[in-house]
């Protein structure tokens, strides 16, 4: 049942502007302005969510405070509520408020390994976890989470986004914002505001239009509480770079590149980032893709109508729904989850989805080979 009539605002982003060290933005459109500020209202005074962009996924953001609201974001999601929610945050004052109010010990200092991580790469595509005490003996400090964003861990995934528009929401509603991917569970992440309204219509009063996001794939979940430090998920933030960071030369990834490994028996695993038709992941071996090969490929795989995505070059086929994914990890990442929701719309049943072996085998890839190999249910070679 429609609990609310959405409305999808637009966003002018070129006219938000943040001055050096400046936590509150500067708007010239009146517009934008104006969208912001309702929405801003919206999760800092209500219990109700919004969507809004990143430069990674939109999220679906809710006061990360309120049992209600984080209540609100698992239900209108259809998430479990073991998985933990990530929170946001506009500033490193609102990260040292965070652990103040939610660790007993009351220092307001974030775990020195995290320094030169933050320092590079905030505002940036990584989350990060922080310790916090599950049993807050004083909880009138305002910035008191609810237990149910982090499901009663003792640790909290952080991120401060770079998106103009996520960070201007979470500066002007003045507080933490918890904020999943905004689509509906096992569904592909929403990289266009197009993408939360289909899946979360009449479940929240206001979308923030601010066009596509530019990463497409989530961002990169790092644990440096332990030791080694340890990627949790691949996404935007790169390994290559990562590893970069002093204390984090040694990090394990404990995602596998299983797209890589043997096929897979179909159907052996947990649904995720998948649409409603069955995705067939290809990988590319050789340089070009025949007619022979997709002959063969249609007639073994395929059912229904059928989808075909590939990168680079033109493979196409009478008969069926053609896309391009562009070429190189970037850009195949940027088209992923956008194609396979544009290919449910066209109704197909059966989505190929051609990527070189190249772009998945390299450890850029790893996030983009996670993704798409979770949203598959079979892996061939060509
Ligand atoms: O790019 C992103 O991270 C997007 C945008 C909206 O910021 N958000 C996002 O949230 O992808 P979500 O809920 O779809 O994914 C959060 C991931 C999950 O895999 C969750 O298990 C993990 O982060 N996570 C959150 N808190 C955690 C914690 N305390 N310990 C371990 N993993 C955690
Ligand atoms: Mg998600």
């Amino acid at each position: 049942m429609s609990r609310f009539q959405t409305q999808v605002l637009p966003i002018d982003v070129l006219s938000i502007k943040f001055a050096p060290g400046a936590t509150l933005p500067q708007i010239s459109d009146p517009a934008t302005e104006k969208h912001l500020k309702e929405a801003a209202k919206v999760i800092a005074n209500s219990d109700e969510l919004v969507g809004f962009p990143t430069e990674t996924v939109y999220g679906l953001g809710g006061l990360a405070l309120n049992d209600r609201a984080v209540k609100n974001i698992f239900q209108a999601k259809n998430r479990p509520s073991d998985n933990p929610l990530i929170v946001h945050i506009a500033s490193l004052d609102q990260l040292e408020r965070l652990i103040r109010a939610n660790t007993n010990a009351k220092s307001n200092a974030y775990p020195k390994i995290y320094e030169p991580l933050i320092k590079q790469h905030w505002p940036g595509p990584v989350s990060v976890l922080i310790p916090i005490d599950v049993d807050i003996q004083d909880k009138s400090d305002p910035y008191v989470l609810s237990r149910l964003v982090t499901n009663n861990l003792d640790t909290v995934a952080v991120r401060f986004p770079s998106d103009p528009v996520a960070r201007a929401l979470i500066a002007l509603s003045d507080t933490p914002i918890a904020a999943p991917s905004a689509n509906t569970s096992t569904k592909p992440s929403p990289t266009a505001a197009a993408h939360v309204f289909n899946d979360l219509q009449g479940k929240l009063p206001i979308i923030l239009d601010g066009g596509d996001c530019s990463i497409g794939l989530e961002s990169t979940v790092v644990n440096g509480l332990v030791d080694p430090p340890t990627m949790l998920r691949p996404g935007g933030l790169l390994v290559t770079k990562l590893r970069k960071i002093p204390g984090f030369e040694n990090l394990v990834t404990e995602v596998s590149k299983k797209v890589l490994g043997p096929v897979r028996t179909p159907g052996m695993k947990y649904k995720h980032y998948s649409p409603s038709a069955k995705v067939i992941l290809v990988v590319q071996k050789s340089g070009t893709v025949s007619e022979a090969d997709l002959e063969r490929l249609f007639n073994e795989h395929g059912s229904g109508k059928v989808g075909l995505a590939s990168e680079g070059g033109s493979v196409g086929k009478k008969g069926a729904i053609c896309r391009l994914l562009g070429e190189g990890v970037q850009q195949v990442q940027f088209n992923m989850f956008r194609t396979l929701r544009e290919m449910d719309l066209e109704g197909v049943d059966t989505i190929f989805m051609i990527v070189k072996g190249a772009t998945l085998n390299g450890e850029e890839g790893l996030a983009l080979a996670n993704r798409l190999g979770k949203a598959s249910s079979e892996k061939v070679e060509v």
